[in-house]
């Protein structure tokens, strides 16, 4: 497990930047005024600052860039980093701005000058969230976690408005650390190990285990798991901070620890990806585990299916049918689709038991919603517009980007099976769409629910404004914001 980097906030005195070592960072507004800790720098560098200020670069530069003095004179800083920001930057500017600062500084000691900087809680969230680094398995690499200090004028203040972004940080840590994981560590077993630690922070963590979920009738999630060594689990993780009698709201994630395809066998390029397949109860495990830490005054209830798909001579076979939960009959035409039969009994379980306010389900689901919308939107699916707008309005507050996308009866066409009720594959056309009409069979009429395809968005390839590459956390701001926006009602 990777820990977050820690930060640390102090009254603003420009006599610390002398003698800090690693990197120190001067704010520096687009119209080049310069305050009292770049008027400092100045000096100590003999001018240096004021040129880099009147230079074309800084003309040209962009809020959020970075210009850095290398070993500047005057300093024991290895660094003298000249960050272009506005006094009052938005948010997103606030935070690319740390993000930015944290990719130069690479597990480096930080001093940021902030003096009266607006956001600065923001900025700090942004350094957070850029310095995270999946290295558990690097026998040879230093642990490059170093310190971040912020000098501000109101150091006392932000710092008390930061505690819940940190929150939200460490959630974020979480899905990156399970989402990067190796398959031969992250085992369903491990998983739920992990998410049973949660307890400490106040979760109510219960792990129902095969011989239970045969009970219950789960066989479409058994089903995917029976090829596997590793035994199938389902964990539920209760979050009471709301009103007694309020019922929550249910997080659902597919939580498929290795997907080869079953005997559907995926082709070998490429299925080492495969490892991110539980992405889905990755971000609901990081969205408890922030809503916990942040002590959200709401009730959330989250439950993930944790299964591995393997070929064996258990496996479950093309052609063979199986019955839900909810006792609908389904046709396993591909065994490559399994995210939706875990889904689909996890989802009906969470609405029988817990009558939810309303339900989100999170799963690297489709291969065609990467052709669709590539890796910079999820796919966002509902059948209820109210809830869905809260839901992009906070995404799109959060900078994660979330497209929706048709649901229509006319697509259960390419689901009709000729001998169950319905089957797991509707063929190439709408492949995304399909998979979501297969889910919202299992969604009563009266939950509003919302399914989210994040499988070009869970884990990428190259890095992102806020990620390096690898695992990005997708989706734990977004919901905790939705809950903070939509859940968290203010009692006077
Ligand atoms: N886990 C995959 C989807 C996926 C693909 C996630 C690429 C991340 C990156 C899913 O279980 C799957 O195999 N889907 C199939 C469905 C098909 C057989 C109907 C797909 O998308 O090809
Ligand atoms: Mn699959
Ligand atoms: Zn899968």
């Amino acid at each position: 497990m990777s820990s977050l980097v820690p930060i640390r906030f102090q009254p603003f005195d420009v006599d610390t930047m002398a003698e800090a070592a690693g990197r120190v960072v001067v704010i520096v507004p687009p119209e080049g005024k310069m305050g009292p800790a770049v008027r400092r720098a100045n000096r100590l560098t003999r001018g240096a600052v004021a040129r880099l200020v009147e230079s074309e670069r800084f003309g040209k530069a962009k809020v959020g860039d970075v210009i850095s003095l290398a070993w500047p004179a005057g300093m024991a800083a290895e660094a003298l980093d000249v960050l272009v920001l506005p006094r009052r930057p938005d948010q997103a500017e606030a935070r690319k701005a740390g993000a930015a600062l944290a990719k130069l500084a690479g597990g480096k000691d930080l001093l940021v000058m902030a003096g009266n900087q607006v956001r600065c809680d923001e900025l700090a969230l942004g350094i957070v969230l850029r310095s995270y680094d999946f290295d558990a398995h690097k026998t040879k690499e230093a642990d490059k976690v170093g310190t971040v200090t912020i000098g501000h004028q109101k150091a006392d203040e932000i710092e008390a408005t930061f505690a819940p972004l940190y929150a939200v940080a460490d959630g974020v840590r979480m899905t990156r650390d399970l989402t990067n994981e190796p398959a031969n560590i992250l085992t369903t077993t491990e998983f739920a190990d992990r998410l049973a630690e949660m307890e400490a922070l106040g979760l109510e963590v219960e792990v129902l285990e095969e011989e239970k979920l045969a009970e219950l009738g789960m066989r479409t999630l058994l089903s995917v798991g029976q090829g596997s060594v590793s035994p199938s689990k389902v964990v539920v993780m209760h979050w009471k901070g709301g009103e007694q009698d309020d019922a929550p709201l249910a997080l659902v994630g597919k939580g498929v620890v290795f997907d080869t395809g079953g005997i559907s066998l995926k082709p070998a390029g490429g299925m080492e990806d495969m490892t991110m397949d539980m992405g889905g109860a990755g971000v609901v495990a990081g969205a408890m585990r922030a809503l916990a830490k942040r002590k959200a005054k709401a009730n959330v209830v989250g439950l993930v299916g944790l299964v591995e798909n393997m070929p064996s001579g258990n496996a479950t076979r093309p052609g063979d049918v199986v019955k839900s939960m909810k006792g609908d009959t389904v046709e396993i035409i591909n065994t490559d689709a399994e995210g939706r039969l875990v889904l689909c009994d996890v989802m009906w379980y969470a609405q029988e038991r817990f009558q939810p306010v309303g339900m989100i389900d999170l799963a690297t689901l489709t291969g065609a919603v990467i052709i669709g919308l590539g890796h910079e939107n999820a796919g966002v699916f509902s059948n209820n517009d109210t809830f869905c707008n809260a839901f992009l309005k906070s995404a799109k507050a959060e900078d994660e980007g979330a497209w929706r996308l048709p649901l229509g009866e006319g697509y259960d066409k390419q689901l009709k099976s000729r001998i169950a009720d319905v089957k797991n594959v509707g063929g190439r056309p709408a492949g995304s769409i399909t998979a979501a009409q297969f889910l919202q069979r299992f969604v009563k009429e009266d939950t509003p629910w919302i399914h989210l395809d994040i499988a070009g968005v869970a884990s990428v390839s190259s890095e992102t404004s806020y990620a390096p590459k690898g695992a990005t956390g997708w989706g734990v701001r977004a919901i905790s914001r939705f809950v903070l926006d939509n859940f968290e009602t203010v009692v006077e």
